[in-house]
This record gives C-alpha cells, sequence and structure tokens, in this order.
C-alpha cells in the first residue's frame, strides 16, 4: 500500500425486517424442536420479509443508514457493489439501489460469491478507490452492501436447512479515513466442492426446435431451491476460514514488511452460519469468546451475504484501533477475509 493512502469504513448500516420467525415457529412448520436447534446451531430466531418487503427495500435501507451515518450526501457515492445471491432478476440489486438513492452517476454491480459475496464486494471497492487514488489522485467514496432473502429459497419442507437461514441487509461507506483503515484483503473460490451447497438450475432451454416452432412453455414454473450437504461444508468451513485468516495477515506482511501475526488479532468477525463454527474460528485465533462476534447468528441466524455487515452496526467503534480480521465462506466454495483497524469515529 503507498504511504500516506488510508480507506476504511466511514458509516454502516443495516436493514432486519420486523417479521420474526422463532425456534417455536418452526416446530409447527417441520419435524424439529428449539433444543435440537438451539444445541447444533446456536440460532434462536431469524428475520423474514414480510409484506411489502424485499431485496430492495432492505438492501436501499442499509445503504440508507450507512450514508446518514457517514454524513455524506448519496451523490458522493461513486460506485455501489452489492454482494447477493438472491436477486434472480436484472437489472443489477446494485443498480436498482442508485435508482432507490437517487444516485446519479455511480458504476453499480452485483457479486454472487455464496455468504462470503459481501467480502467479496469490500476488495473490489477498496481495490478500486486504492488505484483511483495512486493514479488519479482522486478520493472518492463508494457502497458495498451485502444483501440476501434467503427465505426465498428455501425448502420449507427440509428441516435440515430451513431452520437455518433469516433475510437481511447490511451496509457500509467505504472513504478516506484518518484512521480505522483497511490494511488488506483476501478472497478465493474451490469450485471443486460446488455440489455441496447451491441453488437449484433454475433455467431451461425453453426453444425446443425452431423448424417447428416448438417452445417448451411447461418449463417456466420450475422453483429453486438451497440444497446443502451440512455435514461436509462443516469441517471445510472451518479449515477454509482458518487459513484464510493466515493469508489477510501474510498479505498485508508482504505489502508492508511488518511480521503481525494471527495472535494479533484482537477482535474477529466470522460469517454468522452457526455458533459451532464460530466457536471453531475463536479456537483457531487462540481468541476468547468475548473477543468473537456471535451475537448476529443466534438472534438473525445465517444471513449470508449479510451477516458480517449487520454485525459491524452492533461492533464498530467498540475498540478503536483494534486489529480486526473479517472472515467469511459460502457456497463456491468461496471464502475470504479483511484485516483492518476498527474505527474511532462515530460508527
Ligand atoms: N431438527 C431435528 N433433527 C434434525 C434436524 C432438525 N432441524 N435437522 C436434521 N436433523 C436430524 C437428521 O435427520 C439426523 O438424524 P439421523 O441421525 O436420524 O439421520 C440428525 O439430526 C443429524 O443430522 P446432521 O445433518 O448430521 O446434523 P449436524 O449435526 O451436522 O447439523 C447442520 C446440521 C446444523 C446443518 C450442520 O451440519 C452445519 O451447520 N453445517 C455447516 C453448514 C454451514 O457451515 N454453512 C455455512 C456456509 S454456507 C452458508 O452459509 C449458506
Amino acid at each position: 500500500m503507498p504511504k500516506g493512502i488510508k480507506i476504511g469504513y466511514v458509516g454502516v448500516g443495516r436493514y432486519l425486517p420486523e417479521m420474526r420467525l422463532t425456534n417455536a415457529h418452526l416446530e409447527k412448520i417441520v419435524d424439529t424442536s428449539d433444543e435440537w436447534i438451539v444445541q447444533r446451531t446456536g440460532i434462536r430466531e431469524r428475520r423474514v420479509l414480510g409484506e411489502g418487503e424485499d431485496l430492495v427495500t432492505m438492501a436501499t435501507g442499509a445503504a440508507r443508514e450507512a450514508i446518514n451515518n457517514a454524513g455524506i450526501n448519496a451523490d458522493q457515492i461513486e460506485c455501489i457493489h452489492v454482494g447477493v445471491n438472491t436477486h434472480m432478476q436484472f437489472p443489477s440489486l446494485a443498480c436498482m439501489v442508485q435508482n432507490e438513492l437517487n444516485i446519479p452517476n455511480a458504476s453499480s454491480s452485483d457479486i454472487s460469491a455464496g455468504c462470503a459475496s459481501f467480502v467479496f464486494c469490500v476488495e473490489e471497492v477498496f481495490n478500486r478507490m486504492v488505484t483511483d487514488w495512486t493514479l488519479y489522485g482522486k478520493k472518492s467514496y463508494a457502497l458495498a452492501i451485502g444483501a440476501d432473502a434467503l427465505s426465498t429459497v428455501t425448502d420449507w419442507t427440509n428441516r435440515s436447512t430451513c431452520i437455518l437461514f433469516g433475510d437481511a441487509a447490511g451496509a457500509v461507506v467505504i472513504g478516506p479515513v484518518e484512521s480505522g483503515e483497511i490494511l488488506s484483503t483476501f478472497t478465493r473460490t474451490q469450485g471443486k466442492y460446488r455440489n455441496l451447497l447451491y441453488l437449484d438450475p433454475f433455467l431451461d432451454r425453453l426453444i425446443k426446435d425452431p423448424e417447428t416452432g416448438d417452445v417448451n412453455l411447461s418449463k417456466r414454473t420450475n422453483y429453486p431451491f438451497l440444497r446443502m450437504e451440512g455435514t461436509k461444508v462443516f469441517p471445510v468451513a472451518v479449515r477454509s476460514m482458518i487459513s484464510d485468516i493466515k493469508t489477510v495477515v501474510n498479505n498485508y506482511n508482504k505489502i508492508n514488511g511488518s511480521a503481525i501475526t494471527v495472535n494479533d488479532i484482537e477482535y474477529a468477525i466470522p460469517h454468522q452460519a452457526n455458533l459451532r463454527i464460530v466457536s471453531a474460528v475463536a479456537d483457531g485465533l487462540k481468541l476468547s469468546k468475548e473477543n468473537v462476534y456471535s451475537d448476529g447468528v443466534v438472534k438473525y441466524g445465517n444471513t449470508s451475504s449479510a451477516s458480517i455487515p449487520i454485525g459491524y452496526v452492533d461492533q464498530l467503534g467498540k475498540r478503536p484501533g483494534a486489529l480486526v480480521v473479517d472472515v467469511s465462506f459460502g457456497a463456491g466454495f468461496a471464502s475470504g477475509a479483511i484485516l483492518r483497524r476498527d474505527p474511532k469515529a462515530k460508527v
């Protein structure tokens, strides 16, 4: 990183639907129990979209709160990336947010990298801003958003998966900072695992025979569901997250000639998939429970792309200057980490 360049979070926000789905509610939907869910996952309740809410409502709500928190005007935003897996339409969710917030000239697009999508967004935005600053001397603001509505692709007859997920969006405004800067990022995918966690394909070949004009309209009702082999995902998730934390730390050392280690990390925000995964990350980093964020999984379940940025609203600003790592993992398997200093500011 060229000297003098400091880019970090200047505002955070989130949107959580009002509607609560507790473990007691789930007992009415599938053959399960509060005891089983809490013991295996730590989840007590999750939020799901209510009447009149959708991904646009959530992503826009989170972004608006982040912009207000940053104390800037929406028209200062020059780039919007949304990490999302459940926006199965176009234009991109980022373009829809741009329209809702009247942001005139931003470059907007979505990134789909499973539950790690938000981390991928932050990396994209960060790299772009570093380039703008170093090549053109331009300091700018950008939005990185994580939003998902997994309740819309959950198979509500499958007790192994339907107990896990919730809907939410979280957002950060990224810009020039005096302190609380992003130090390094790392992302990767392991495509060989694509069949352990995926969304059903839902697009089919509709033109059967151009000669006869035969069009297969019956295919239009294909509805996609999330599929996961949870027990196989679990160990890879833990291994990958620990390994990605080591890599993001090494990346920082390579760029800066420093010699920090994972033992210097003071706080971690891991993807909130399951309390047991969160504990495994804590063990891997030798951090106490108090220094690893876990409220999200208990109160909101696995909100996929949103799980890290919704945690920011609870946590940012509590440890000014602390060395923090965010780490995520999901379908792909896509995973990655952000190493940063916690901001001092109002957040
Ligand atoms: N209620 C009661 N019993 C259940 C339920 C339920 N909701 N779900 C499964 N069971 C039963 C199973 O049928 C099985 O019964 P059997 O032994 O009679 O066959 C038994 O409980 C054990 O099932 P497992 O699937 O082996 O349970 P496990 O302890 O692995 O927990 C879980 C399942 C919670 C999904 C776990 O595997 C997990 O968290 N995996 C990781 C998922 C993950 O990390 N995802 C993160 C990345 S992906 C993303 O975020 C989208």
